[in-house]
């Protein structure tokens, strides 16, 4: 998008994966902020996204649409927000295990990395999962833990709402079909509640 001459701004929270989005070409051209949605600057953009099922990670009604709101703040009065979620129904956790994940990487200066995923809970909308990364040169492995909540499309929207947008529409993404729901909502003109 800052190739194609937008102005963007990038946010994250995880400073490791900031080093990495600064590492890109183009990255220059790009305003990379440390934070949170709730820590944005006053902003009022045309087009919000949150990519890669970020919107999975809050795991409350409360923290979601709190940040549903924070992102409402920074869009200009008739700007877009487009986030994607994976459809429950199609039980991607099913697949989170050792044998469909697994995948070995030579990494120069590093040696091979080999990563896999396992499932560790799986409690209502909420699924639990465990990455490990071993390095085979080292002997060392390094494990992250994470919980996502597999919302439905009807709690989706009732959050959304919560935070004063307006449904535009629900889609498939074209990279994932059948795999994704892609909200499509609008900031409307109302005050920020
Ligand atoms: C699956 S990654 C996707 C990264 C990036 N959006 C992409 O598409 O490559 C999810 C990212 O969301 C970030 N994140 C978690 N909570 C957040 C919040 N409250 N505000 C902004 N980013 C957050 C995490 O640090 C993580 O880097």
């Amino acid at each position: 998008m800052a190739d194609r001459g937008l102005e963007v701004v990038g946010v994250d929270p995880a400073g490791a994966s900031l080093a990495v989005a600064r590492g890109k070409p183009g990255a220059e051209r790009v305003r990379w902020i440390h934070g949170t949605a709730e820590s944005l600057p006053v902003l009022s953009v045309e087009l919000a996204v949150m990519t890669a099922n970020v919107a999975q990670v809050f795991l409350t009604d409360e923290d979601f649409v709190s940040t549903l709101r924070a992102i409402r703040r920074a869009l200009a009065p008739h700007g877009l927000l487009v986030f994607e979620v994976r459809d429950p129904s199609r039980r991607a956790w099913l697949g989170w295990n050792r044998e469909e994940t697994f995948s070995s990487t030579s990494i120069d200066g590093v040696g091979d990395v080999e990563a896999w995923c396992d499932l560790l809970d799986v409690q209502g909308e909420l699924v639990s999962f465990r990455w490990t990364h071993h390095f085979t040169g080292r002997g060392e492995s390094a494990t992250s833990d994470s919980t996502l909540r597999f919302r439905s499309r009807e709690s989706v929207a009732a959050c959304v709402g919560a935070a004063g947008f307006a449904l535009q529409k629900v889609r498939g993404a074209p990279d994932r079909p059948g795999r994704e729901m892609v909200f499509i909502v609008s900031a409307g003109t109302g005050r920020v509640p």
